[in-house]
């Protein structure tokens, strides 16, 4: 299985300013090809979908080749596949849905390892409900989240549990298939997955993973910004969101509200399409779809591990660095403090140096809190597919330049 990260690079207009990007968990960088499909949807003809005039049909092509390739990327139905602005709005969106059903005694489970797009949603639906919030805690230590965790949480009256299948602070990754065996002994509840950080570094096996719910968002896998929700679609048939008169009440486009950003559709099929052939297949080699990207994110993983070892093997060496991402499952994002400097000093002295990590606590704020580090947090620094040795190196030797300085 070949990786061909500098065919990748290639591909990449932004990267070819020199720039050693390590912001990627707050978005990646973005590929020719995928701005050349957003180009030419906007170029071609394009009109409302429908099927008679050749920008009807562009449109509908659009929408119905979006929701093949997101399926191909979750492993869902196409029909289970929701068009969002953001990952944010979609849980605000389903969270109000589920409330319209939800009671006071009814109780909801949040975890603090979780961005807060999956827990402040969720909290103000259960207040408008009179439903009491359940927090499910991670070890500050290892930064653990163990089914258990949930597990005892859980009560006949749990209508919904929330978690994120990869903290975007931290890089840990539960295990959300034994935490899922645990919710659905429970037959009124839901678990809503957070796969907004997870979905860029792993294979997506929604029904295997036993999200009912499951959000991500391409733009943090080298595609447009906006966000998608999947579930089967007998779930979204017994959901009824608040809709215009006149909108469709057809699954999934009961919950898309309005017209669709077509070309940013476009831009996703292209992403998705990108992915799959990083596993050195040509398009249309052996497999559909589905097995190429499976192919594809296991030489990810392959890729982005190896260089996370480097990665981690630069930092041991350097005194005065805590590294705080210690899960045993976790993607190649670490969360870094440093002995008497912020590490906003860090980003800046690495941002004039031409590397780019960025500090903060990156809306896992409840995540922070409870690792001690406030709402300040730490030095983040993201692996995506597109980093190569050269850039972790010029990262560690920025930051031992900066803990000299
Ligand atoms: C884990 C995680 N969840 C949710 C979000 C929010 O995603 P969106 O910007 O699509 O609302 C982010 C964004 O950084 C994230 O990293």
């Amino acid at each position: 299985m070949t990786y061909d990260v500098g065919a990748l690079r290639a591909e990449i207009p932004a990267l070819q300013s020199g720039v050693a990007h390590f912001d990627g968990p707050g978005g990646t960088q973005t590929p020719a090809r995928v701005a050349a499909a957003i180009a030419d949807a906007l170029t071609g003809p394009l009109s409302i979908r429908g099927r008679l005039t050749p920008g009807e049909v562009n449109a509908e092509n659009l929408v119905q080749g979006f929701r093949r390739a997101v399926a191909d990327l979750v492993g869902g139905d196409p029909s289970g596949v929701v068009f969002g602005r953001s990952a944010t709005q979609l849980t605000y969106d389903v969270a109000r849905t589920l409330a319209k059903d939800w009671s006071p005694g009814d109780e909801v489970v949040v975890s603090r390892l979780d961005h807060d797009a999956n827990i402040r949603p969720w909290i103000q639906a259960a207040e408008r409900a009179g439903a009491r919030v359940r927090w499910a805690d991670f070890d500050p230590q290892t930064g653990e989240l163990p089914p258990s965790a949930v597990g005892d949480l859980l009560t006949d009256r749990t209508r919904l549990v929330a978690v994120t299948a990869a903290s975007n602070l931290l890089g840990t990754v539960p295990d959300v298939a034994g935490i899922a065996r645990l919710v659905h002994r429970h037959p009124g509840a839901l678990l809503h997955v957070d796969g907004v950080h997870y979905a860029a570094h792993a294979f997506v096996d929604q029904p295997g993973l036993g999200a009912d719910l499951f959000v991500c968002s391409p733009y943090k896998f080298l595609g447009p910004h906006h966000g998608v929700l999947t579930a089967s679609p007998e779930l979204l048939e017994r959901l009824r969101p608040d809709k215009l008169l006149p909108s469709a009440d057809t699954v999934p486009e009961r919950f898309e509200l309005g017209t669709l950003p077509y070309e940013s559709l476009a831009g996703t099929i292209a992403a998705i399409d990108v992915l799959a052939g990083l596993a050195g297949l040509a398009g249309d080699g052996p497999g559909g779809r589905r097995d190429r990207l499976r192919t594809a994110f296991a030489a990810i993983e392959r890729h982005e591990g190896a260089l996370r070892e480097r990665l981690e093997a630069g930092l041991a060496g350097l005194p005065g660095v805590t590294q705080r991402s210690r899960a045993t499952e976790r993607t190649p994002t670490l969360l870094l403090t440093f002995d008497g400097r912020t590490s906003a000093d860090a980003s800046v002295f690495l941002a004039a140096r031409g590397v780019h990590a960025p500090a903060g606590s990156f809306y896992a704020v409840e995540a922070s809190r409870h690792l001690g580090l406030g709402d300040t947090g730490g030095l983040r620094v993201g692996l995506s597919p597109y980093n190569d040795e050269n850039d972790v190196d010029r990262l560690l030797e920025g930051l031992e330049a900066f803990l000299r300085s």
